[in-house]
């Protein structure tokens, strides 16, 4: 049985019955494929090249996190590009994972400045930020590079090394560059489709 968003997507195919959405149906079916194609050979990379990486791909990326969904589009999430050598050591003293990329990016949010599920009083923040760090990983498989999600730092040291992002709690930081390794085994690791989602 399809689940909802496969049939919604199946339902796409029909849209050729209508002259007027003819562009819409031949933009959305490649698209699909591709993204798919995409999501399935990012990987965790953790080697790079001693290589520059391009101010064009740096704003590339850059723009794919800007446009992430947020909720209640309050945006509580900032980026800062952590490039120059002072920079990548200070970055260095709050984690071991930086895997000496040429540049890494720091994904922040503010809850003052998130929605509030009225609810239960659950802050968006953090989610807000997951979603731009996973645009900032998919825009950098999709332009050849490696990138890592790193979780796995000091956030205390990190506000430390970096006054300037008073007022905001790191979530993650993303090493990139030229990747000079191969996926670790984990990334062929995955529940199969019956352990990972439950019709109701
Ligand atoms: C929230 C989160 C935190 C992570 N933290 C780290 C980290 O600190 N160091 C690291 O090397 N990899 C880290 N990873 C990468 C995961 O280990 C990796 O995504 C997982 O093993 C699957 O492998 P794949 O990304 O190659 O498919 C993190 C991933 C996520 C989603």
């Amino acid at each position: 049985m399809k689940n909802k968003f496969l049939k919604r997507i199946s339902d796409l195919t029909h849209i050729h019955h209508r002259a007027a959405f003819v562009d819409v149906k031949d933009r959305v079916a490649p698209k699909t494929s591709a993204f798919l194609a995409l999501a399935k050979e990012r990987y965790s990379c953790r080697s790079f090249a001693q290589k520059a990486v391009s101010d064009k791909d740096i704003e590339q990326i850059l723009e794919a996190a800007r446009v992430a969904p947020s909720a209640a589009n309050k945006q509580p999430v900032h980026v800062w590009v952590v490039r120059q050598p002072e920079s990548l050591a200070k970055l260095k003293e709050a984690t071991q994972y930086l895997y000496n990329a040429p540049v890494a990016f720091v994904v922040g949010c503010s809850e003052a400045e998130a929605w509030v599920r009225k609810y239960d009083g659950k802050n968006g923040a953090e989610v807000d930020a997951a979603i731009v760090g996973t645009h900032i990983m998919l825009e950098a498989a999709d332009l050849g590079l490696g990138c890592v999600w790193v979780g796995s730092f000091d956030p205390a040291k990190v506000l430390e090394q970096f006054p300037q992002m008073d007022g905001y709690q790191p979530v993650a930081i993303f090493p990139v560059g030229v990747p000079a390794g191969e996926p670790a085994e984990n990334h062929g690791k995955r529940q199969t489709k019956e352990e990972f989602v439950t019709e109701l």
